[in-house]
């Protein structure tokens, strides 16, 4: 079974193409980062057009690469939700058309369900039950997944989510946006311990997260070291390091305490930060020690990506693909929701 899967959520372009016996055949991606860098954020209005532009070129382009025609195609999977409304609306348009056009099935997909199921695409893939860190722009949450479509919230972010953070922080260094990734670069070669900044979140026992405590701190000492005039390179590495420390000291933490109680054996990271270097290194330490394997997926596909939505459609195909061929979405959508006992409510 072949599945085409449209990624359309935010400023990435990605188009998947996944086979249920083969893996992944092929995926493409067009990222929008630098047309909305000049804003210091995504522009869902351009977002959305620049969508438009780019969609059916590069399904045309996965098709001809590959040497696939239309009759080899199974179903069209979408990212329903969540997500910028227009930007989902112009993926969601796009399949539902195609399949309309080309009698296929069409599959609303979770965005985050696909994030989650990601690792499934690694080389080394985790069985079910495993416990599961999303680390995104717009998300935090840990979840027991115990098998498709079950899944159980057992803490999220308070307030910023993880990836929101680093950017924030790395906006404040002067790195742009989004800055997770430079702001990690960076943070490599800086001194550990020069600057030192409150771990105040980890005294809560339950397992949800607050990073804008750890945001303000930043800000603080950057406004320091500015009055300073003391806001070198070596000091914005330094910040930056201690900034990555804590946060994935925190993030190691909570997925340490759910995993101790949960019971469960394996764990997988995904999200765009699950691409940070020292968070699966540490990641990695912690569950050695608990006795616990860590899944991580291929580091391209961390980010957003048409695969993993091929591949979570896939999945789906059963329980929520169908020959109705509207162009639904649901920009604002609980991964919980998708949960086998909830999924008629939102089908
Ligand atoms: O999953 P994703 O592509 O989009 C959402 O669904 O939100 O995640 C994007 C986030 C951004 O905040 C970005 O700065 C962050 O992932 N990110 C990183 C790294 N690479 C991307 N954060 C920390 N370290 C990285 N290496
Ligand atoms: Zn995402």
């Amino acid at each position: 079974m072949k599945i085409l899967g449209i990624e359309s959520s935010c400023d990435e372009t990605g188009i998947g193409l996944y086979d249920s016996e083969q893996g992944l055949i092929d995926h493409t991606l067009y990222s929008q980062v630098a047309m909305h860098a000049e804003y210091g954020g995504v522009v869902p209005e351009l977002a959305s057009r620049d969508h438009q532009k780019r969609i059916m070129g590069l399904i045309e382009h996965l098709f001809e690469k590959n040497q696939l025609s239309w009759s080899q195609i199974d179903g069209i999977a979408y990212t329903a939700g969540p997500g910028l409304a227009g930007a989902l609306m112009v993926g969601a348009g796009v399949a539902a058309g195609l399949a309309a056009a080309q009698s296929k099935t069409l599959i609303p997909v979770h965005h985050l369900e696909g994030h989650l199921l990601s690792p499934l695409l690694a080389e080394e893939k985790p069985d079910f039950p495993f416990l599961a860190l999303l680390v995104s722009g717009g998300h935090t949450q840990l979840m027991a997944v115990k098998s498709i479509g079950d899944y159980t919230l057992l803490g999220e972010t308070l307030d910023d989510a993880a990836g929101e953070a680093f950017d924030k922080c790395a906006q404040m260094l002067g790195l742009g946006y989004p800055g997770g990734a430079a702001l990690s670069a960076l943070a490599e070669k800086g001194e550990a311990g020069r600057v030192s900044l409150p771990r105040s979140m980890l005294k809560s026992h339950t397992l949800d997260f607050s990073f804008s405590g750890l945001k303000t701190a930043v800000l603080q000492t950057v406004k320091r070291f500015e009055q300073e005039n003391a806001l070198d390179e070596s000091a914005k590495a330094a910040i930056a390091r201690a900034f990555q420390d804590v946060a994935v000291e925190v993030l190691v933490r909570k997925s340490r305490q759910a995993l101790q109680q949960t019971g469960l054996k394996q764990m997988v990271i995904a999200g765009g930060v699950g691409a940070n270097k020292a968070l699966r290194a540490a990641m990695q330490t912690m569950a050695a020690k608990e006795g616990t394997r860590v899944f991580f997926p291929p580091l391209a596909l961390c980010t957003d990506n048409g695969a993993m939505i091929a591949l979570a459609g896939a999945y789906r195909m059963h329980d929520r693909g169908s020959h109705h061929y509207g162009a639904t979405i649901y920009p604002r959508w609980a991964l919980e929701e998708v949960s086998r006992q909830h999924s008629s409510a939102v089908a």
